[in-house]
């Protein structure tokens, strides 16, 4: 495909430096629908970032558009503060069946501000306020967002520095196979908590994605998580999964949690919860932690009306059976068969991949190599971004409504635009 410089010059002149997705992928889109995209010279891209896990039922999707359409049509609220609507109303119900009820969840629902980060803040507040106390214990190369008290529990050095101001009242621990499985798990976490001398301040609560989508891919084991769990128990912390990236069904079940059939006493959910790119988060948790006092982490923006519209045609279409996770867990091995084809071909790049459900990473020993890899992927017409602390890992996260051909199409030129970057 050959693609004519676009013009940009709008938003090199006027808007920020700070602009990063389109520095790679140097076009103007126009339209979407479904694992595509096209641009305003009529180029095709398949789309396998999925507006970084917020599209895991494609672009415009019809059934969430139809819902979208009426609700706007007949004036529906759209800005909604935190008053009870209709939609808001419909939302919940949703929710309480498709989701909490059959998986025995008994969670309270909480709106904080659209954005993932202010759910992750929420949560925070909250643990902090219940065990009052103020520490709080993360992991290496978690991501949680970009605010300060979620920049504070966030490994990448490049994102903390921006805080400019001490991050503090965060304790990062290893990760699941941070130290190549060669010390016992959480060895060093316990041991600190067991020695008066050791300096770190009991936490109120550990923070933990399942999968860390942008620090590199990396998939806990299940009996890690199980471990985990435990010692929060034990120790009297509670646990949060920030299933912001990996939860609505991006490894399989709606929560990325439940492989391994753990309960976490605070959940955080955003991107693909309204289904349509529209700005949602939640921050659920356990009724008797619901010790909010009201208005007390409020925010103009909680009532996105028509995300609540979308949010339960998704969950009323796509979770009402086990279909969808049985189709992820079934599109996921269609990408490891891929990936492992790829990775044999390129031993000698030392390339590896890892991944769950329709979340894969391709590491190669030379750091560089990512970014030239997605660079000529979307040469070729495919999105694909970098994760890792040194962008070292391409990242495959397309709708999970792609289908078998869409992935196979994907998956073949990735196999090329490594193969022309070798
Ligand atoms: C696990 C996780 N938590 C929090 C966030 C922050 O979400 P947002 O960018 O909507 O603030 C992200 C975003 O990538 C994420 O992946």
């Amino acid at each position: 495909m050959t693609i004519t410089p676009p013009a940009l010059s709008v938003f090199e002149t006027l808007e920020s430096e700070v602009r990063s997705y389109c520095r790679g992928w140097p076009a103007v889109f126009d339209r979407a629908q479904g694992s595509r995209l096209t641009d305003e010279d009529g180029h095709d891209y398949l789309d396998f970032f999925a507006g970084a896990g917020s599209l895991n039922y494609g672009h415009n999707n019809p059934v969430l558009k139809r819902a979208l359409i009426d609700y706007v049509e007949r004036d529906g609220i759209t800005h909604g503060l935190d008053m009870a609507t209709t939609a808001k109303r419909a939302f919940l119900e949703s929710f309480q069946h498709h989701v909490l009820r059959p998986r025995d969840l008994p969670y309270k629902v909480m709106f904080p501000g659209p954005t993932g980060t202010n759910a992750v803040e929420a949560a925070l507040k909250l643990a902090r306020k219940v065990k009052g106390r103020e520490s709080i214990v993360s992991f290496t190369n978690a991501f949680h967002g970009m605010s300060l008290g979620s920049l504070a529990v966030t490994g990448n050095a490049f994102k903390r520095a921006g805080a400019g101001i001490p991050l503090v009242h965060g304790t990062p621990m290893p990760f699941d196979n941070y130290l190549d499985g060669r010390v016992p798990d959480f060895l060093w976490f316990e041991r600190l908590l067991e020695d008066q001398g050791s300096g770190l301040n009991q936490p109120a609560a550990v923070i933990v994605e399942t999968v860390q989508g942008e620090g590199g891919i990396n998939v806990a084991r299940a009996e890690w998580l199980r471990a985990l769990a435990d010692l929060c128990r034990r120790r009297d912390m509670l646990l949060i999964v920030d299933d912001i990236q990996m939860g609505c069904g991006r490894t399989g079940a709606f929560f990325s949690f439940e492989e391994a059939g753990i309960v976490p006493d605070i959940v955080t959910l955003s991107k693909s919860i309204s289904g349509y790119g529209l700005p949602m988060s939640l921050c659920l948790f356990r009724p008797e932690l619901d010790i909010w006092g009201p208005g007390e982490h409020n925010g103009t923006f909680r009532g996105n009306n028509p995300a609540f519209v979308t949010a339960a045609a998704a969950l009323d279409a796509y979770w009402a059976d086990g279909q969808m996770e049985k189709q992820t867990l079934a599109r996921g091995e269609q990408v490891e068969q891929a990936l492992l084809a790829i990775c044999d071909e390129h031993a000698g790049l030392g390339a590896r991949y890892r991944g769950r459900g329709l979340v894969w990473g391709v590491e190669f020993a030379d750091t560089s190599r990512a970014a030239a890899v997605c660079a000529r992927a979307f040469e070729l017409g495919l999105l694909v971004e970098t994760s890792g602390p040194q962008s070292e890992v391409v990242k495959l996260l397309p709708p999970l409504t792609v289908t078998p051909e869409e992935l196979d199409e994907g998956l073949r030129t990735l196999a090329r635009a490594i193969r022309e970057t070798a």
